[in-house]
Order: C-alpha cells, then structure tokens, then sequence
C-alpha cells in the first residue's frame, strides 16, 4: 500500500487551513512572526502521523485534526527556539525568526506557540486529559533531549548509546506523541496506544538519524535550511560520534578546519566518512530502525498498512 499524493496534500491542506486561523490577531510582534512560522512551510509529517493513526484506528480523521495540528505548532516552537540554540539563519528557505526579528521576538514567539499549542489540544472533543497528559510528557522530553544536546556539544567521549539517548528525546518523543493522540483520539485500547506510541519514537529515532546524513550529504537548497552549524557547533551527530571513534585525530582535524572554511571542513568530514563506511552505516542504522519500528505495529494486523506506507515515506524523504 502506498500512500496517494492527493490524499497527502488534502491533508496538508486540512492541517495548514487550521494552522492559520489558531492565531489569527494579535500584537504585530507576535501575531507576525507566529504566521510567518505557521505559513512558512514544512512537510507536515507529524499532524498526517497523527491523522493517519487516527484513520488506521478506525475513527473519522476530523476527530484528530485538532490534536494533529497542536502537535504541529509544538513542534514549529521546538524548531524556532532550536534556530535560536543552533545560530541558524534559514529555516524552510527564510530567514529564522530570530533572524528576521531578533532573539527576544523568538523567544516571545516560541512561548506563545507553545500556549497555541495547549489551546488547540484542549479544542479536541474527545480524551483531552489522556492527550494533554501525552503532550506534557513529549513537550518535555524535546527540552531534556535539547539539553543533552547542548551538553554533548562540548564532550568528546559521548557514546553511541547516549547519543541515541538524546535523539529519542529531541525528536522521537515527539513522532511518538503525534501517533499516540491519533490513537487516543479514536479511543484506542492502551495496549494499542502503546504501540503506536513506540513505532512513531523508533520512527523518530531513524529521522534524526537521517537528518544528520542529510546536514552533510544533502545541500541546504534541497533542504531549505542552513547546513553544516552542526560541525560548527562540535554538535554530536550519529556520523560524528561513530566516526571519532575509528579515527578520532582525523575528525578533529576535520571539525576544526571546519571552523576557518566550513566547505572545506565537511569535503574532509565527508570523505573520512565514506571511506570509513560510517555513511554506509548510518544508512544501515536508519532502515534497520524503521524495521523495527515496523515491528511495533503487529498487533494491528491488516490496519497497520497506512502506517508502512508512512514509514516508507519517511525512508524516502528528500528534504
Ligand atoms: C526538523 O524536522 C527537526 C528535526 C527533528 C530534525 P522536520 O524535517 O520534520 O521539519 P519540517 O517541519 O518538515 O520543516
Ligand atoms: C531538531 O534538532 C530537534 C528539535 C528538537 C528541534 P536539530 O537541531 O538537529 O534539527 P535541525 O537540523 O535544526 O532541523
Ligand atoms: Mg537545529
Ligand atoms: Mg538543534
């Protein structure tokens, strides 16, 4: 089963419909930069989560669309207070709010969508106290996975298992969240919930293992944000936290050439990579990830075939 591009972009059409009328008016340096978020573009990929886990489910998919696009405002906060952390100019092909205004205003922005946020949850019309009992939990763990984040930025000795710590909270949690409020919003058994919960955080797991092989082997035109503010900031991505370990002295060569002339820095990067077969791994790593979060979903049987489709969707991504 596949996933129909018109069905897609009805969705997307759904959600970014909604996206624009959570907070339409306001004072001029809030109202603006949270439409420019909203309005800014993004694949969409966890409101459709929830969507079409709400669907697979067995409930109409209207009943999810507010929990869809509460996760999608938490999830646009999480990225404009990211930008600020990251020192990162663009962000789907426009400057950064913080770029465009400047740090208070994203910090202000941030706060209320996280506010925005709350609020479309509570328009939900069914278990809102399960879904926003979720939300705290997901909401959370982005900034304890956004902490560690900043603390590996200057370790070198993290490891691959306390990397994935930190990625299961800065971006797992959040897939997780978006697939469990899909599932509670068509009253799903627990056992259910839990379920889709651990296919959308293992989901998440390869996602962000993905986007740091695309940091470095895409190009920020493709991926509409700035590139390589990762190898700027020592952050500890899967590449170069299994890469210190096979060729420890090359890589810090590497990382600060990187910060006199940072193209030259990630040809280097690049090439230790691939000739170390970290790439090549790291690609294994994505797809033997997505296999298991493939295995979470048996207990759905026949209803879990959307959900394949999602993941394969997420294997492909471009951008
Ligand atoms: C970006 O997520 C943040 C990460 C977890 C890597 P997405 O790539 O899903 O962001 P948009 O919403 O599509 O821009
Ligand atoms: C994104 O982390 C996860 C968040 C909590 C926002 P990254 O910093 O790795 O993602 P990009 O590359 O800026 O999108
Ligand atoms: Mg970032
Ligand atoms: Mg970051």
């Amino acid at each position: 089963m596949t996933i129909s591009p018109e069905y897609l972009s009805t969705l997307r059409e759904r959600i970014d419909r909604r996206l624009v009328e959570v907070y339409p008016h306001g004072p001029r340096l809030l109202a603006e930069p949270i439409n420019y978020v909203l309005t800014g573009g993004g694949k969409r990929l966890r409101p459709i989560l929830t969507m079409i886990t709400a669907e697979a489910l067995g409930t109409r998919d209207d009943r999810a669309l507010h929990a869809a696009v509460a996760v999608e405002i938490l999830h646009n906060f999480t990225l404009v207070h990211d930008d600020v952390m990251d020192q990162d100019r663009t962000r789907h092909g426009q400057p950064t709010v913080h770029t465009r205004w400047d740090e208070g205003v994203a910090i202000l922005t941030g706060d209320a969508m996280f506010i925005n946020a709350l609020g479309e949850l509570q328009r939900s019309s069914v278990a809102v106290t399960a879904m926003s009992q979720a939300f705290t939990k997901g909401a959370l763990a982005v900034c304890e996975g956004q902490a560690l984040d900043k603390e590996f930025e200057s370790r070198s000795d993290v490891s691959l298992e306390e990397y994935r710590t930190m990625i299961d909270l800065k971006t797992g949690y959040m897939l997780g969240l978006a697939a469990e409020l899909g599932a509670l919003a068509a009253g799903s058994e627990p056992a259910q919930v839990d379920s889709v919960r651990r296919f959308g955080q293992l989901l998440g797991r390869a996602f962000q293992i993905q986007d740091d092989l695309l940091e470095l082997f895409s190009d920020s035109g493709t991926m509409g944000k700035s590139l390589g503010s990762d190898l700027l900031a020592d952050k500890k991505t899967y590449l170069v936290v299994a890469a210190l370990d096979v060729a420890r002295e090359e890589v810090q060569g590497a990382l600060e050439l990187a910060k006199g002339d940072l193209e030259a820095g990630m040809d280097v990067l690049r090439d230790l990579l691939q000739q170390n077969g970290i790439q090549a791994q790291a690609e294994g790593v994505v797809k033997d990830t997505i296999a298991q979060a493939l295995d979470e979903l048996n207990i759905l049987g026949e209803r879990k075939q959307s959900l394949v489709a999602f993941s394969q969707l997420v294997l492909n991504r471009k951008n």
